[in-house]
């Protein structure tokens, strides 16, 4: 399996991804069950320990593995909600979502309330309400060999708006570390991947 592979709008998902694929099921804090792809999710488990014991940041996994009609359902809500031009910045079309792959998670966090309990903050519109917390799971992510996707600043390479929770697992820290260390490179710039739009 190329967990280097590049999926995007001018790359969809390669023929017969999803039958080499291996997953695992997990269910989050809301109940919800996530399928994501094995060693992808194991790495996400060591983040996850490292971010609550270090920083006390309470990790929680959205959503990762998703079918062509799951995006579609998506993108049919988004435009709903958003208009149709809004929702392409931020919903991949079906067939080339990076979330085909299994390799793609999108995070949430718990909270922790003055009474000890915890609340989860997980619609987007609350997320983006905490970039210092995200800027710490941002620092952790290389080390096991995930990427900040869709980075702040990259719109017009990556073609999405900024998804503070949208993280990428590549199986190789050092080449994770190279993207998170270059200001949150994408892979559209990566000289390795097909989609090098510096070729
Ligand atoms: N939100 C990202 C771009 C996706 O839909 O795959
Ligand atoms: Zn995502």
């Amino acid at each position: 399996m190329d967990y280097m592979v590049l999926v995007n709008r001018d790359h969809p998902l390669p023929a017969g991804w999803t039958e080499e694929l291996c997953t695992v099921k997990s269910v989050n804090s809301a109940g919800n069950e996530v399928e994501t792809e094995q060693k992808a999710y194991e790495a996400y488990l060591l983040l996850k320990k490292d971010l609550a014991d270090h920083d006390g940041i309470f990790l929680e996994l959205d959503s990762a593995l998703r079918s062509i009609d799951v995006q579609q359902e998506i993108m049919d809500s988004f435009t709903v909600k958003y208009g149709k031009e809004a929702a392409a910045k931020m919903v991949a079309p079906p067939g080339c979502s990076e979330h085909h792959t299994g390799l793609a998670l999108d995070l949430y966090f718990r909270l922790k309330n003055d009474d000890g309990s915890f609340r989860n903050v997980c619609s987007n519109e609350d997320l983006e309400k905490y970039p210092e917390i995200w800027e710490k799971i941002h620092a952790r992510l290389a080390r096991y060999g995930f990427i900040l996707r869709y980075p702040e600043g990259k719109e017009q390479l990556t073609g999405y708006i900024y998804e503070p929770w949208h993280i990428r697992y590549l199986d190789n820290p050092e080449a994770a570390e190279e993207f998170m260390s270059k200001h949150g490179m994408t892979m559209e710039e990566w000289p390795g991947t097909a989609g090098n739009i510096m070729k």
